[in-house]
């Protein structure tokens, strides 16, 4: 049994525009998995979909969502309602260097977001 077979045939990549989610992205791509990239750049998310897409022969759908919205889940649940998705690679987030204590709230609210809140819904 393929792995594609096992967990269903499209798998779900958050972060997949650089660094380890692209990694994550081009394995599942070579092991067949349709893919629905997600990150907020659409133009990087575009050029990895159509790079992935077109040496794996497989379909790779970017959708361009900030995982800082609250309602950051329901957008991509709405917009991939039609998606068989088995695989979900959580992956987005950054992390914030420094004193904590001099780090702008609202940057570190958002860290959290996308760290967290984004990563349980
Ligand atoms: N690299 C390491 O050594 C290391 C170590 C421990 C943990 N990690 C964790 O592993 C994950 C990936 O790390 P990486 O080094 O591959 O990071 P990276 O190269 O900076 O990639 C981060 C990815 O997340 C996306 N992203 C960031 N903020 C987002 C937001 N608000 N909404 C949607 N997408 C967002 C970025 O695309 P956009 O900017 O286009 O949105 C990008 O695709 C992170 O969660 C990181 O904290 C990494």
């Amino acid at each position: 049994m393929t792995d594609r077979q096992r967990h269903g045939p499209v798998a779900l990549v958050t972060g997949a525009s650089s660094g380890i989610g692209q990694a994550f992205a081009a394995d599942l791509a070579a092991r067949g998995f349709d893919l629905v990239l997600v990150a907020r750049d659409a133009d990087r998310l575009g050029a990895v979909a159509v790079d992935l897409a077109a040496r794996h022969g497989v379909r790779a759908v970017p959708l361009a969502v900030d995982l800082v919205r609250p309602d950051a889940a329901d957008v991509i649940a709405a917009a991939t309602a039609q998606e068989d998705i088995g695989l979900v690679v959580s992956n987005a987030g950054f992390s914030l260097k420094g004193d904590h204590a001099a780090i702008d709230p609202v940057e570190l609210s958002a860290m959290l977001m996308v760290n967290s809140h984004a990563r349980c819904n």
